[in-house]
């Protein structure tokens, strides 16, 4: 039987029926009363996942068009900006930065790694001058599973000055990310991940600090532009026509994030990927990331065994079991593959995909006791 795919990649991530119910509507007018309504709703609601006062811009565009959003609104050609490289979508702000003129420095560390924040702190000690501007950086790593420790982080920003400017599209409404007590000056996210939703709309919220820099933005990008997006934020209207059906949608699901509240959502998160890591441990695998203070909540890397390729474990999954996982990138491809746990993920999930990756790892001739990655899962999500 086909037709139960389970997307299990670090986005798209599955979305609850309420969600879907809501996007088959007939599309309506962007300027009606009735959209403005909704418009208004979700403007609020974003605040509350962003963990922010500041008015939150939305975006019909991917993840990458509000990466796009979050640099080309502050930086003029020449302006110096450290990036802080742990993967492909951190190094994409680098290369967004270098694509706007940008001097850009980078500190980068190796796949599977996360940015020791003694090596940040050294790095802006240094800089008596003040000549970095913006500090890109990113919170959880999609590309290796690595989550950053971005509260100490922009703290040491914060202390020398500089403008942080974080990637939030796989933590934000997943992994714990206060945008104000923590002190970030701009944070983005995108639909397609902690916000059960399907590709299509990005989000920006950014600081005073932030939008004092974008006034001082010689050639803001027009689409992106900051001040014409949040003018239509406090109308509560958008800017341009947006995906209508994909906006009455978040407000459902944004809807479902206050139900379970962003805290017990957080706890959701952290509580199934450690139980996803005991069983890929038990079952004898190897983690991408051992090291589980760095480990990512919403995706888990994982090595296949030895004499057992990546694209089989994946043709397996998906055609004997309709699991999609997610193979490496780029130097990665076909030396790990993804787990996603992200947004609309609940236990059952967790134990369909280990009983499913453990009759996957069967077929193909891995010898393990059977049973064993199970029994870890069942036995940590129960503790
Ligand atoms: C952390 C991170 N940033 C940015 C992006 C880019 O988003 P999109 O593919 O929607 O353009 C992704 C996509 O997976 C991501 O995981």
């Amino acid at each position: 039987m086909k037709d139960k795919t389970f997307l299990m990649i670090p986005g798209p991530t599955p979305v609850p029926e309420r969600v879907l119910l809501e996007i088959a509507k007939h599309p309506m007018g962007h300027r009606s009363t009735e959209f403005s309504n909704i418009l208004k709703s979700v403007y609020t609601d974003l605040k509350y996942v962003f963990q922010t006062k500041n008015d939150v811009i939305l975006y019909t565009a991917s993840g990458t068009g509000v990466m796009d959003s979050a640099l080309s609104n502050m930086i003029n050609e020449g302006d110096k900006v450290l990036s802080l490289v742990i993967g492909n979508f951190s190094r994409r702000l680098a290369k967004i930065a270098q694509g706007l003129g940008a001097d850009v420095e980078i500190i980068e560390v190796e796949a599977g790694k996360a940015i020791n924040p003694q090596v940040l702190k050294e790095r802006l000690d240094k800089d008596v001058n003040k000549e970095i501007k913006f500090v890109t950086l990113i919170h959880n790593e999609t590309s290796t599973g690595v989550t950053n420790d971005v509260k100490t982080l922009v703290s040491i920003i914060k202390e020398h000055g500089a403008i942080s400017i974080v990637d939030g599209v796989t933590s934000v409404g997943a992994i714990e990310c206060k945008m104000d007590e923590w002190g970030i000056d701009v944070l983005f996210s995108g639909s397609q991940k902690g916000f059960m939703l399907p590709p299509g709309l990005s989000f920006l919220a950014a600081s005073e600090k932030a939008w004092e820099a974008h006034k001082k933005c010689k050639r803001p990008d027009f689409y992106f532009n900051w001040t014409t997006n949040r003018k239509s934020v406090l109308e509560n209207s958008t800017a341009f026509t947006p995906a209508v059906s994909l906006i009455s949608g978040l407000k459902v699901a944004l809807e479902m994030i206050k139900e379970e509240g962003i805290e017990n959502i957080v706890a959701r998160h952290t509580k199934i990927a450690k139980a996803l890591r005991n069983a890929i441990r038990a079952i004898g695998l190897k983690l991408f990331v051992e090291d589980d203070t760095i480990a990512s909540t919403s995706i888990t890397a994982i090595l296949p065994p030895e004499g057992i390729s990546v694209p089989d474990i994946r043709k397996v999954l998906k055609n004997d079991y309709d699991i999609v996982v997610a193979n490496g990138q780029n130097e990665l491809k076909d030396k790990i593959f993804r787990m996603g746990t992200l947004g609309f993920v609940s236990e059952r999930d967790a134990i369909t995909a280990i009983g499913s990756l453990e009759a996957a790892l069967y077929k193909l001739g891995y010898k393990f006791e059977l049973g064993s990655g199970v029994a870890a899962l069942i036995k940590e999500l129960n503790k």
